[in-house]
């Protein structure tokens, strides 16, 4: 798929000083595939005036997994004190390691089936015509952000706007984004604005949810002693527990810490809000993508459908996955040097790195390294999922990772599951960094 010959280290050498990064940047959206094969065969490192660019697997692997040397300094002044913005200190693995155990892995199987109803409710609500982007792309994620994460009482609407403005301005009102300064100022304004909003609601939300909470769990406990006589008699097989209502902000409301953990109330309602903003953009962006990459190609679409249809969905979620690296959310992750560092140390391309610099981990040029993806240009589903980078690399990787990894298949499903489904037109994304319309139709 990358066969094009071309000649961009030539062009980027001859160009002015003030030229080269934002030729780079052209590059990078507009064929990434093969101006990354070329940094990969000739210049694995390109130190740019604005940034350096890391295109092999190794390399990226390793600048990854150095969050002290390799910071996240950039995410700082966009979201305040969430763990996000925190390199593996003490905060940071609290924090992520107490929202791992609360988004319990064994709720998959049922978050599956939530996306699978929630999805299917859409588009058959549609009527066989559907501006994706919008009603379903981000509507199912912000769905299942009241009812699985539990950010109850709020507009979907509100939520989207809320998650959009936070994405747009940590992943894409950077430096290296090259944004006019007044489109940079505006994206800025709207964040705090947005992020004014959703502490406001966070806060409603707790004082709204914890009294509940804390009374049935109370009453959880008076029925304690009556539910274990019912079963010891066999009347019941269930705990009292599981009638309690169940979703993240209930087990975080349910949960006490010791002082000594540090993870207070106002940490719960950072983390609540960390729950949305994670989910909606990404997810929308990956399932909009994923499907326009299978609806261009009638060859993959067909095997997807069959896939589809089968009641495991290991080959299904392959293709997905394998269809991403074509199409990922973004060419690259960002960091920010700490101190002096020679990345490939011993190589013919080692570079040091100093303090300051910015580093561009081009996560898909590295999904494309043939010392990881064996014939890189060609589409096979079955590849080691370990390699791939869709849910980020080393200590700040996803979150939201194994949600996300039933979400964004299950989506892309019930799309193709609709027989004859075709789009009008591609992904608009009207100038910004998400896609915003994409509409498709199905049926006769
Ligand atoms: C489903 C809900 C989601 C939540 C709650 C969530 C939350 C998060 C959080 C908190 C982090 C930072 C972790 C850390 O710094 O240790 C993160 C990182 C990341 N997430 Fe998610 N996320 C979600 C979905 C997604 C989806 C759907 C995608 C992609 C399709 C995605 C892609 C990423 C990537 C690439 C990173 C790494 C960023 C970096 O290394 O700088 N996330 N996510």
């Amino acid at each position: 798929m990358t066969n094009k010959t071309t000649n961009y280290l030539e062009q980027y050498d001859a160009a002015a000083d003030a030229d080269k990064y934002p030729l780079v940047r052209g590059w990078m959206y507009s064929e990434p595939l093969p101006f990354f094969k070329e940094l990969r065969e000739k210049r694995p490192i390109l130190v740019t005036p604005e940034c350096t660019l890391l295109a092999l697997f190794d390399d990226v692997t390793d600048v990854l997994n150095m969050p002290k040397v390799f910071t996240v300094e950039l995410y700082v002044a966009k979201m305040a004190d969430y763990l996000m913005a925190h390199d593996d200190d003490a905060l940071h693995s609290r924090e992520k390691s107490i929202m791992m155990g609360l988004l319990n892995r064994d709720d998959l199987p049922q978050v599956r089936a939530m996306v699978a109803n929630i999805g299917k409710g859409l588009l058959d609500q549609a009527n066989g015509r559907i501006e994706v982007v919008n009603d379903y792309c981000r509507m199912v994620p912000a769905t299942l952000v009241q009812d699985y994460f539990g950010l109850t009482g709020v507009d979907r609407k509100d939520l989207i706007e809320w998650s959009y403005w936070n994405q747009y301005n940590t992943f894409h009102n950077q430096p290296f984004d090259l944004l006019s300064e007044e489109l940079s100022q505006s994206v800025t304004n709207h964040q705090k604005e947005v992020s004014g909003k959703l502490g406001k609601y966070i806060a409603g939300l707790i004082l709204r949810r914890l009294p509940i909470t804390k009374a049935e769990q109370a009453l959880s406990v008076l029925l304690t002693p009556l539910s274990l006589l019912k079963k010891l008699l066999g009347q019941q097989s269930g705990q009292a527990d599981k009638k309690l209502t169940d979703d993240i902000v209930a087990r975080m409301l349910r949960t006490s810490f010791p002082h000594a953990v540090d993870f207070d109330i106002k940490r719960l309602g950072v983390n609540a809000g960390g729950l949305l903003i994670g989910a909606i953009e990404t997810t929308s962006q990956a399932v909009a993508q994923t499907i326009q990459f299978f609806l261009e190609r009638p060859e993959l679409l067909a095997k997807a459908v069959d896939a589809a249809k089968m009641d495991d969905p290991k080959a299904f979620d392959g293709m997905v996955w394998e269809a991403l690296r074509f199409v990922p959310i973004a060419p690259y992750l960002f960091r920010k040097a700490a101190g002096e560092y020679t990345v490939a140390k011993g190589t013919a391309h080692a570079t040091t790195i100093s303090a300051g610099t910015i580093i561009l981990p081009l996560t898909q040029s590295a999904m494309f390294d043939p010392t990881a993806f064996e014939l890189p240009d060609e589409f096979i589903a079955e590849r080691n999922w370990y390699h791939y980078f869709h849910f980020g690399f080393g200590s700040h990787d996803c979150l939201g990772k194994y949600v996300g990894m039933v979400l964004i298949p299950e989506m892309v499903r019930q799309v193709l599951l609709r027989s004859g489904i075709k789009a009008h037109g591609s992904i608009d994304y009207k100038s910004g960094p998400f896609p915003e319309q994409y509409d498709l139709s199905w049926g006769s």
